[in-house]
């Protein structure tokens, strides 16, 4: 089904057709780049099953692992032991076990805040691209991983929050986040996110059912105002779809 403002939603019927689909899509993305592709990841339950697909067969040797490069949307500002962290989930899920350490970019939550963090990642991200400001005709990502909060947010972009507005920055520092785990945030903003082929959200089970009705009949919340400049997708569960979307 796609959206008038270009978003598509696939419906699929559970959460482990589900992982697979965000799986698929992402090899295909990755097989549309016979170069070096670059992967953002999410962080949040939601993508654990995916990544535990990619980790193995019939995954997992289909990925080239040595030309792929793994960054993370979002970061809770804690150590990278700490459990909540979301580059400790994929690296525990397949990272560590599939993806060349120099391949893995994790935010430096040892950094002394949150905005340096922010500087930090940002200089790594220009680095990878090799420029300062980004060019439409070449997006930063091959596939960017989105997930929703209860409150309609999407990586560590809030609603209200200034961050949401930020066009120059390509990261940012999050000193308070709005729903758990509270702690500080490390954000990548809305235009670096919207530089990819495709973002890719994955949402599963009721839980998550009332923030997508609102989010697909286009309130302002940021869920809503991500939007790739390639294609969006939305992959939804049975049980997360809007009462509107089933049997379309
Ligand atoms: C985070 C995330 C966040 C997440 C949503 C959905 O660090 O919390 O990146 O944006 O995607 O909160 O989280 P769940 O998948 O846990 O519902």
């Amino acid at each position: 089904m796609v959206l008038n403002d270009n978003r598509r939603i696939i419906a699929v019927a559970d959460p482990v057709a589900l992982a697979k689909a965000a799986a698929e899509r992402l090899l295909a993305r990755i097989a549309n780049n016979s170069d070096r592709v670059a992967i953002c990841l999410t962080g949040g339950s939601s993508p654990k099953q995916l990544y535990e697909l990619l980790g193995h067969e019939p995954y997992r040797g289909q990925v080239p692992w040595d030309r792929v490069h793994w960054f993370i949307g979002d970061e809770r500002f804690v150590p990278t032991t700490d459990s909540r962290n979301n580059m400790r989930m994929a690296r525990q899920a397949f990272l560590s076990r599939c993806a060349p350490l120099v391949n893995i970019h994790p935010m430096a939550t040892g950094a002394a805040d949150p905005v340096e963090a922010a500087h930090r990642y940002e200089a790594e991200l220009k680095s990878f691209y090799g420029a300062d400001s980004l060019d439409p005709a070449r997006p930063l990502f091959d596939a960017v991983l989105m997930g929703v909060g209860p409150d309609g947010h999407t990586a560590s972009l809030f609603p209200g929050y200034p961050a949401l507005a930020e066009t120059e920055r390509w990261v940012v520092g999050v000193p308070r986040a709005h729903v758990e785990p509270l702690v500080p945030r490390v954000t990548l903003t809305l235009p670096v996110l919207a530089s990819c082929h495709e973002m890719l959200f994955e949402v599963g089970g009721a839980d998550k059912r009332a923030i997508l009705t609102r989010v697909l009949a286009g309130e302002d919340l940021p869920a809503g105002r991500a939007v790739s400049a390639g294609e969006t997708t939305w992959l939804v569960d049975r049980a997360a779809l809007p009462e509107n979307y089933r049997g379309r």
